[in-house]
Parts: C-alpha cells; structure tokens; sequence
C-alpha cells in the first residue's frame, strides 16, 4: 500500500464555496448547491468532496458527500441528516461560505465501446449516479436504472433518471412506487430482459454484496462505490481501507469506485450507520 505523496493528494483541491441554495428533499434529506468552480468544472462522476461544514471541535474532522452533479460554476450535493455535521449542513443558508478539498477518489470507470448500463441504486446510493447517468447518456450509451427506497418520497433524483434512462424500474419497501420490496428483486429480470455491458451498483453495503454476486454470476463486469468513515480524505491516515484481492486498498484514494470481482466482502469495514 502506497501512503502520504501521491498524486490523489496533490491533485486535491483547496476551494472556499457558497452555498447558492439548501432544500428539502424528503425527511431527513436534502440537496445543497454550491457555487465551487473549479471543483464543478474539474469532477468526474463518482469523486466526492471533503466538506468542513462548520467551526470549532466538531468540524475538526471534515465529511465525504458525493457530488450529485456539476454545472457550469456549481454542483450538487444530496445528504441524509445523520448526526452533529449533516445537521448542522442541513441549516446552512444561501450566502454561508464553507471550505472543501476535492475533488477526490477514483470515480466510474466507463469503457469506451459499451452500449449499455445498468445502475443500481438504493436509498442515498443515488448520489454519486447523476451525473453518472447524465455522462452516460451524453455519449450515446442507453441507461438502465434499478432504484430503491423506503418509500416513494425517498426515491431521490428520480426525475434525473426517468429523464435520461431509457429504462428506470422502482421498488420501495412500503409498496408506495414500484414493486413493493428491495431493489434487487429488480435485478434479474432487467439482467435478463437486456444484458448490459457493465452494471454500476450504490447504497448499503449488504445490497452491494447481493448485487455483485448475481452480477457476477451473470458474467457481467460490475462498480462498486464503498463507503468508509474517513479521516483525511487523501491517503494519508488509513482510516478507510477496504480489502481486496490486491491488498488493502483506500477507499479515500484508490476507491470510493472499486471493481465489484476484487472486493473480499466478508472482511467489510463498514461504517456505523449504514
Ligand atoms: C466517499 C463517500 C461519499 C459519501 N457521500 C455521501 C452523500 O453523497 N450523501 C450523504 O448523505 N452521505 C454521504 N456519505 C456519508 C457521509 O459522509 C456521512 O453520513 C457523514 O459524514 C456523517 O456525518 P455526521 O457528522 O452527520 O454524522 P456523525 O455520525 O456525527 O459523524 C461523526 C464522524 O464520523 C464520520 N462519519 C460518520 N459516518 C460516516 C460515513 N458513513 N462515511 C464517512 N464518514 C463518516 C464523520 O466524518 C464524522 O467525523 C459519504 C461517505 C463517503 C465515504
Ligand atoms: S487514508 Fe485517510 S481517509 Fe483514506
């Protein structure tokens, strides 16, 4: 394992941002834009930020958000109010400036020569899909997307995927959109119905795991975005290692996107919470 001095770290970017508007989603849920440009003109999708989001001890440790989309000057995060830092990003009000570094980690692979792919999406793992979708479709390849939720009104960016997917299927737990049940009972038929050249798979570790198997026993390359808790966000304190067939790897700096095939799920250093 490589450490401090890579090239992830010397990329990384120092940028104060304003907040140019924080919405409601859905509870516990919500979209902040920020104006950052040259995080927005320079992410790829699949990179994150690490946001100081206030001041004094509890912020002393900055937090990842994905970057949901970027245009022109600005992105889009999408957050879950979890604890001290996402509540406090809940109250941030347009004008409030805060710092970042990014943008960071190892986004979506997307080979040349591929017609077609799969997302799979479930709860928050929409987040780092948008603009994933979006570049997708730019360049001509048909989008799939498998989403689920707890319930209708946390099948968050949904419209971004019914807009760009030439196929988007629902599931929710409560039955309240789509087939009532978890998202990978969506898996096998559109895995069968339209074989996709590479399945691109976000949300609770668990839901992951089960996709990465039926992917992979489909025959089908497949992405994964970890999660990990994380301390520097750049390599240097190892606080985010995820194993792999290669050794332990730093979600931080060699993920969060990992190849589904070389994850060793059962040694899974999961975060609390998710
Ligand atoms: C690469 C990456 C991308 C992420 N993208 C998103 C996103 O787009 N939207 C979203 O809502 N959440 C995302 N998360 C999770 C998000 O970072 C945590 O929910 C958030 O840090 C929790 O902070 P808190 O202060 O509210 O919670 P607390 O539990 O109070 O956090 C306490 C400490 O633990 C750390 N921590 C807690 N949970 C996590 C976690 N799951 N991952 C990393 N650090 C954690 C925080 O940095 C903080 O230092 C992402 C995590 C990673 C690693
Ligand atoms: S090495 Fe510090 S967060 Fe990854």
């Amino acid at each position: 394992m490589t450490c401090a001095g890579d090239s992830a770290r010397d990329r990384a970017l120092l940028e104060r941002v304003t907040v140019l508007a924080n919405d409601r989603v859905s509870e516990a849920v919500g979209r902040v834009v920020l104006e950052a440009p040259r995080v927005a003109r320079s992410v790829r999708p699949g990179q994150f930020v690490h946001l100081r989001i206030g001041e004094g001890r509890e912020f002393i440790l900055r937090r990842p958000f994905s970057i949901h989309r970027a245009y022109g000057d600005r992105f889009e995060i999408i957050y879950q109010v979890l604890g001290v830092g996402t509540r406090a990003l809940s109250l941030a009000e347009r004008g409030e400036t805060m710092d970042l570094i990014g943008p960071l980690g190892h986004g979506w692979d997307m080979p040349e020569g591929m017609s077609h792919a799969l997302l799979v999406c479930g709860g928050l793992g929409a987040a780092p899909m948008g603009m994933l979708a979006t570049q997708l479709a730019e360049k001509g390849v048909a989008v799939s997307v498998a989403q689920g939720a707890p319930t209708a009104e946390r099948l968050v960016a949904r419209e971004l995927f019914s807009d760009v997917a030439r196929r988007h299927e629902v599931a929710t737990d409560d039955g309240s959109a789509g087939a009532r049940g978890f998202v990978t009972a969506l898996l096998e038929p559109m895995l069968a119905d339209d074989r996709p050249d590479i399945v691109y798979v976000c949300g609770p570790e668990a839901m992951q795991r089960i996709v990465a198997v039926h992917v992979a026993d489909a025959g089908v390359s497949c992405q994964v975005s970890l999660e990990r808790l994380m301390g520097c966000g750049i390599g240097a304190c190892l606080s985010c290692v995820v194993s792999t067939v290669h050794g332990q790897k730093r979600a931080c700096v060699d993920g969060p996107v990992f190849d589904a095939a070389e994850v060793l799920w059962e040694s899974a250093e999961i975060p609390p919470k998710h």
